[in-house]
């Protein structure tokens, strides 16, 4: 869907949200002066050089060179498009899209605003219940299932009572309307009779990022069926999209991986024994838009599923999923049919990490073999061919030749003749590497120094719009910048509309310095416009030199004279 932002849509936008608030979400940051400091959250380090800066608004990372302001700052750490930003951010200010009310959510804001805070108000319900006595029961399966009560705090998992509408009670009764604790899913309505969704059960809530309740799973005490109740899909949850226990996936980035499970349980389990990044879907089969999300949750996804026949099929659906997303995986395959939450609390954290990650092609290729009896010729046969049709799908020629290798030391073929039967001619060639070291560029020529220190002091204030032009800048992406900070635009909006590295280099320009005292803030421009006039003079003498040799004598002296008059620059 395209909805057109306006300039100034998106400057109010900008001046709703803060990014140190928005910043601080993910990162711990100390206040110093008017900036704030902290770890860069996209690459790992142990000394803060990560700089938020409450006047320009925009972020910069010392390390990395990361920087950009608060939309650019999401896109980076939820890695999202402009667009999925821009909306997490609007929904953060509560704005609407411009004209996005009319077709996209026939539920209004204000009532989904409305069910959280129901849904808020639930979890609040279900939790202390569970330390009542009337919560006994389920406070004791908790415990037999190996949590203790510091896990169930920190998942906020809760009872729902037995009777049939205590929470309906509870929840009218502090004002919430009917009509909005049936539309988010926490009571029922039939035959003009009302009652709670969730009754006698586990109660695990279901938060995302932003830390908004979004629904519940409910689990069965003992067999009853279903073993697990979930809220079904409302205006502000939809199990197709969301995963269970992103809130705690905001603090660990940034993460080299996550770890995707089936079960809530698995969630909780494998988090109480140390593992990080793990979550789970929301009792359906993995979805593409979820897949999306891990994509842009972690640099690679690990497949944790039980050990069934049924986990194991499921693996592969998600495997090609994964795949489809563009998301780099690996498999976990427990040993026995072990759940990851029977595992665990067998083995431990360091049985975890000892566990073998598997390739996804190698855990493919090994799953189609796994019936068969290799030391039959026939069957050896049989699992050539059919890996083979699975490492059509390989890309890299250097991949390619590993699995064969694998493939070849299993059944016995030669490496030759695996490749044939693959047809490596139908593999597409590689496409060349894109370079990405531009931006990493740390060392700056005098000019470019001058040109950066400029921009900073544009954009601090620290020198009026006339001390500077457009034209005083060589530089396209300076220039760019410089023209938008003349213009009044503030920093943040200058840099908006450029993309990756021209965009950090210039938000490393205007975040990046040491700025000088205001009265001596003049005095230091000037110093810079005198650098990049001398640098222009030099460029034109280095040009003029050039042309000497061809010239004729008349053109000669005018060259000298020229010459003469740049060396006074
Ligand atoms: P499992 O049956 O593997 O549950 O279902 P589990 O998490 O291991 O639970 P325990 O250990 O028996 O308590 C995995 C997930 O599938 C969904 C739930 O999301 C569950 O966490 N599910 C399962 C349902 O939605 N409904 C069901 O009836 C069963
Ligand atoms: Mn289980």
């Amino acid at each position: 869907m395209a909805v057109r932002l306006s300039d100034s849509w998106l400057d109010e936008l900008r001046s709703k949200v803060s990014i140190v608030d928005v910043v601080s979400e993910y990162v711990s940051l100390n206040q110093k002066g008017t900036n704030f400091w902290g770890l860069c959250p996209f690459h790992g380090e142990k000394t803060a050089s990560f700089k938020v800066d409450q006047d320009t608004q925009l972020f910069y990372c010392f390390g990395c060179h990361k920087g950009g302001n608060v939309i650019h700052f999401v896109m980076e750490i939820e890695r999202m498009e402009f667009m999925q930003a821009v909306r997490l951010l609007a929904d953060r200010a509560h704005m609407s899209l411009p004209e996005e009310g009319v077709y996209v959510n026939s539920v209004s804001r204000e009532k989904r605003q409305r069910m959280y805070e129901a849904n808020l108000a639930a979890a609040k319900f279900y939790h202390s219940h569970i330390w009542s006595a009337a919560g006994e029961r389920q406070l004791e399966y908790l415990h037999s299932r190996g949590l203790d009560d510091r896990d169930i705090r920190k998942f906020g998992l809760g009872a729902a009572p037995s009777e049939w509408d205590a929470l309906l009670k509870t929840l009218e009764a502090a004002g919430f309307e009917r009509d909005i604790l049936v539309q988010a899913g926490l009571a029922v309505s039939k035959n003009n009779k009302c009652f709670d969704m969730f009754r006698e059960r586990v109660i695990f809530p279901i938060i995302d990022a932003q830390g908004n309740v979004l629904g519940f799973g409910g689990r069965a005490l003992g067999d009853a069926n279903p073993k697990y109740l979930n809220t079904p899909d409302t205006p502000v949850f939809n199990k197709r999209k969301g995963l269970y226990a992103m809130n705690f996936i905001k603090r660990e980035r940034p993460l080299k991986r996550v770890v995707l499970v089936e079960g809530y349980m698995d969630v909780v389990s494998l988090r109480k024994y140390g593992v990080t990044g793990v979550v789970a879907t929301l009792g359906t089969a993995l979805t593409n838009e979820q897949a999306n999300l891990l994509k842009r949750t972690a640099d690679e996804v690990w497949l944790a599923y039980d050990g069934d026949a049924a986990g194991q099929k499921a693996i592969l659906r998600g495997l090609d999923l994964l795949d489809a997303a563009g998301a780099k995986s690996r498999v976990i395959v427990f040993p026995d049919g072990q759940d990851p939450d029977d595992f665990i609390r067998q083995s431990g954290l360091d049985g975890f990490d000892g566990l073998t990650k598997l390739d996804p092609m190698v855990y493919r290729m090994d799953s189609a073999c796994a019936g068969l009896d290799l030391t039959s010729e026939e069957n050896r046969a049989e699992c050539a061919k059919v890996c083979c049709n699975i490492l059509k799908k390989v890309r890299s020629p250097v991949e390619l030749e590993m699995y064969v290798e694998r493939l070849s030391i299993k059944t016995g073929f030669s490496r030759e003749a695996l490749m044939r039967e693959i047809g490596t001619a139908a593999v597409e060639p590689i496409k060349p590497v894109k370079r990405t070291a531009v931006a990493k560029k740390e060392r700056f020529t005098n000019c470019e120094m001058a040109q950066r220190t400029l921009l900073a002091l544009l954009a601090a204030k620290l020198i009026d719009r006339d001390v500077v032009a457009r034209e005083d800048f060589d530089d396209e992406v300076y220039k760019a910048v410089a023209a938008k900070l003349l213009s009044g635009k503030s920093p943040a909006d200058a840099i908006d509309e450029l993309d990756g590295e021209n965009r950090q280099l210039a938000a490393g320009a205007v975040s990046a310095q040491i700025l000088p005292e205001q009265t001596r803030a003049l005095g230091v421009a000037e110093d810079c416009l005198n650098t990049i006039r001398r640098f222009r003079a030099e460029r034109e003498i280095e040009e003029l030199t050039g042309r000497l040799r061809d010239a004729g004598v008349e053109e000669r002296r005018d060259i000298l004279r020229r010459i003469e008059q740049l060396n006074k620059c």
